[in-house]
């Protein structure tokens, strides 16, 4: 039987005995996008090398922190690195930060990522809220994962994205006069990028942009009752929508020139929530 609750007590009591404050906000900040945390007030900076058990942090761009930091009195819980699928974890240790969240007490979390564009209006710097993702396959091993834990499993259609939230994300972005597209985000495990008769597929199917995280911990922080919406900064065009291959580099490029926008972005959600 797998308890998260037995199975992260260490975990959990560590970051409890290490907590400043209650977060009114946790953020997980994707590949390239880790930056955010250094222009902050930071409380308190933890290494997750430093916590018993922790998952270690193998890509580059994600550093494997977590921050308790203040903006505008506003108390906020930051990821700097995520856990991913395609580094051969299991899905109960990927969602390890949204079940921190939940136990520091916070209830409401922003999920980003980078991600290829799959709309071919969609661009390279661009910013999208989610409006929706694909889940059928996680939601079955999720299911499981719920289940096992003693988490109240729920039938009914979850507020996912939140629609207030992504209210609130939508008026930020126009008070900052930043061009907020808004799509469908659309996961696959990875670790390669997608061919390009994928992400053809992806289109017709409703994706507008592609990666490789975000939707278990938007579905487990939902059943969870957390608040949560997330935000793709598109790094580069799909495969096949553009001549030039991919890299890493490339993504991490991009999400370092959108730096400043993304900043202003998450700012001004901070002061509005
Ligand atoms: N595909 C999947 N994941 C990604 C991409 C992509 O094109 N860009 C950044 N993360």
């Amino acid at each position: 039987m797998l308890d998260l609750n037995f199975k992260y007590k260490d975990i959990i009591n560590f970051l409890k005995d290490n907590s400043p404050f209650k977060p009114q906000l946790a953020i997980i900040l994707g590949s390239g996008l880790g930056e955010f945390a250094g222009g902050l007030k930071t409380h308190k900076t933890i290494l997750t090398t430093s916590i018993p058990g922790y998952p270690a942090s193998t890509i580059e761009g994600h550093a494997g922190k977590i921050h308790f930091a203040e903006y505008t009195g506003k108390k906020l819980l930051l990821f700097q690195g995520r856990i991913h699928f395609y580094e051969g974890y299991l899905l109960s240790k990927c969602i390890l930060p949204v079940f921190i969240t939940h136990k520091t007490g916070c209830k409401k979390i922003l999920l980003t990522n980078a991600a290829g564009s799959v709309n071919i209006n969609f661009h390279p710097g661009d910013l999208m809220l989610a409006t929706s993702f694909n889940g059928i396959n996680i939601k079955k091993e999720l299911t499981g994962l719920i289940g096992l834990s003693g988490i109240e499993e729920k039938n009914q259609v979850l507020d996912l994205p939140s629609q207030s939230f992504n209210n609130i994300i939508k008026k930020a972005a126009l008070d900052e006069k930043i061009k907020l597209r808004e799509g469908v985000y659309w996961y696959s495990k990875g670790p390669s990028y997608e061919t390009p008769a994928e992400i053809k597929m992806t289109r017709k199917l409703g994706g507008d942009a592609a990666g490789m995280s975000t939707v278990h911990e938007a579905m487990f922080s939902s059943y969870l009752g957390l608040t949560t919406s997330a935000i793709s900064c598109i790094t580069n065009y799909g495969a096949g929508i553009s001549e030039s291959k991919l890299s890493h580099s490339d993504v991490t490029e991009t999400a370092n020139l959108v730096r400043d926008k993304f900043e202003r972005l998450l700012k001004r959600i901070i002061i509005m929530i």
